[in-house]
Parts: C-alpha cells; sequence; structure tokens
C-alpha cells in the first residue's frame, strides 16, 4: 500500500458498491476493518520506518474515495492556466477537516508543482473525537473516534506531511470550523470542504466559507456521490442520522448530510467527479469546473 494507491481501500470500494443493502454493507465493513487491521499495523510500521507517509487501515487512516485525489491536484492545474501568474505564485489554499493528511498531502504537493512559490495551505481541524456513534455503528467510527481522541491521528498527520516533504507549506489550524473560520482574515483561492458530513456542519462549512472566498476562487468537497436532483429530498432527510446511506434506485452509496447541504446551497446539480465537488466563483454566480 502507498500513499497513491491504496489497493486494498479500492478492493474495498469496488466491492461496497455492489452491495444493495445497507446492513450487508455494514457487516461487509466491519469485516474489511477486523481483518485489515493487523496487516495496516504492520504496513504503518513499514511506512514509518523508510519515511514515507501511510494512508491505510491502521488509524482509518485513508479517508473518502482515493479516486477524488486527482481530480483536486487537477484544479490547481486548472487555476494554474486560467488565473493571472501572480495568482498563482500566492495561491492560498482553505482545507475544512484533515484527518491524517490525504488531501492536505495532495494540496501541498499541488501547491509546490505548479509555481505557487508563496502558496500555503491552512488545514482546519481539532483532532479530537466528534462522530455521533448513535447512528453510526460502523467499526470505522470507532477506530477514528479513538485515534482522533487520544493524539495518534494528529501524529499521524504531522508525520506524514514531513515524510511527503510538504510541511513548509502546510499550516494547521487545531479547533472546530466554526470558530475558527470567524476568526480569518485573509481569502482564499481553493476552499476544500471535507469534515463532519451531518447535514448542519455541512452547512455551516458552506455558509463560513464563502465569504472566504475569492472571487475567480473554486469551492470544492469530497463525498457528493449523488446530487439531490435524483434523489428524492424526503429519502435523503429521512437518513441525516447516518453518514452513508444506499441509493436505493442506483444501489450506490452516498452522503445524505453532504448531498443535501450541497444541493441546498447551489440550488443545481453541480460539476463534480466521483464524489469531488468543485464550482468557481464568478461574482455573484458559482459556474461549474471542467476538469479533463
Ligand atoms: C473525512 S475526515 C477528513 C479527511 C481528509 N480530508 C483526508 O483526505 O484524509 C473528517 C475530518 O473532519 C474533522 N472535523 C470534524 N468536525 C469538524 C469541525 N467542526 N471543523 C473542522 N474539522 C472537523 C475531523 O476531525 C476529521 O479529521
Amino acid at each position: 500500500m502507498t500513499e497513491d494507491v491504496n489497493t486494498i481501500y479500492k478492493v474495498k470500494l469496488f466491492v461496497l458498491k455492489r452491495v444493495g443493502n445497507f446492513k450487508v454493507l455494514r457487516v461487509l465493513d466491519d469485516l474489511y476493518h477486523i481483518i485489515g487491521l493487523p496487516l495496516g499495523f504492520l504496513t504503518y510500521l513499514f511506512h514509518r520506518l523508510i519515511g514515507r507517509p501511510y494512508f491505510g487501515i491502521w488509524l482509518a487512516s485513508a479517508q473518502g474515495h482515493p479516486g477524488r485525489f486527482p481530480y483536486m491536484k487537477k484544479t490547481v492545474e486548472h487555476l494554474a492556466k486560467t488565473s493571472d501568474p501572480e495568482v498563482i505564485r500566492n495561491l492560498k489554499i482553505l482545507e475544512i477537516g484533515a484527518y491524517a493528511g490525504g488531501s492536505a498531502l495532495v494540496w501541498g504537493r499541488a501547491l509546490k508543482n505548479n509555481g505557487a512559490t508563496n502558496g500555503k495551505l491552512i488545514s482546519v481541524d481539532p483532532w479530537d473525537s466528534y462522530i455521533d456513534l448513535t447512528g453510526n455503528h460502523r467499526i470505522v467510527f470507532r477506530v477514528m473516534n479513538r485515534n482522533l481522541g487520544n493524539g495518534n491521528v494528529l501524529r499521524l498527520f504531522v508525520q506524514n506531511l514531513k515524510a511527503a516533504g510538504v510541511s513548509d507549506v502546510c499550516h494547521q489550524f487545531r479547533g472546530r470550523s466554526e470558530d475558527i473560520l470567524p476568526m480569518l482574515n485573509s481569502k482564499f483561492d481553493i476552499i476544500y470542504i471535507d469534515a463532519s458530513h451531518h447535514v448542519d456542519a455541512v452547512t455551516k462549512d458552506l455558509e463560513l466559507s464563502l465569504p472566504l472566498l475569492k472571487d475567480g476562487g473554486v469551492i470544492c468537497g469530497a463525498g457528493l456521490e449523488r446530487q439531490l436532483e435524483d434523489l428524492d429530498p424526503e429519502f435523503v432527510k429521512a437518513h441525516f442520522h447516518t453518514d452513508l446511506f444506499i441509493d436505493p434506485k442506483t444501489g450506490q452509496t452516498f452522503h445524505p448530510g453532504i448531498t443535501y447541504a450541497v444541493g441546498n446551497c447551489f440550488g443545481r446539480r453541480i460539476s463534480h467527479y466521483g464524489g469531488y465537488w468543485v464550482v468557481r466563483k464568478n461574482g455573484e454566480k458559482f459556474e461549474d469546473v471542467v476538469l479533463s
């Protein structure tokens, strides 16, 4: 397993995509974590030993669908092609929700590879337990809450960024977005939302982020596998208490809170690539972004 190609994770996604039943999905996901943990620990130790970033089952450090990473990279390349060179030199990215650094590493490398010599990434995260376990019984949530609470995830975040050679452009603000964002006095070219998936949290993150976005800047996020237009809003609302659910029509898993909050905010279908959504601010409007 490397930070770029997380094969076991991809196999998991392949299997889960074919499961049309939420209970079966939960059991399979739990089994995946129980069986994978010992191997995950060994892989984690190996990566530490050779000084490479680690994202895998251990500490649930491989978060979200890895398919979004190439599109995040392409977002920076798209801005680099379509913006003034001065904008790119000073590119400022705000990331809400960082966990073990999967997305931070991609943004950090993209800054370095696209001539953002004065660019920086700010990652906002409380690095503390945040998942309500009453509606979310999967083992992965327990693993996340426990290791966020005891500091293991933050330690891995710091190690990963250092191992990837991007610590110099990445800055961390430890705290909740609702407390930190109102205190930020600069504007950003890219804002990436990947924090709590609860509908109220995503709605708040969007609300607090939009005023911080520069004109011509991009706002994007993870976890939009289905758009609100494709689903019955009442069905989506009925599953707000769970992080992930299955669309009965397509059998595809989706995040009800993200689907609802993003759909409600933009009021239309927006450009999205395998769960990664992205729009660009143009005056009062938000335009779709075409990433090849
Ligand atoms: C899905 S993970 C982020 C994954 C990360 N972007 C990656 O690519 O690996 C969600 C993160 O959001 C953080 N989070 C939860 N509530 C938050 C809040 N109110 N403000 C900022 N971050 C929050 C959690 O601590 C967790 O690290």
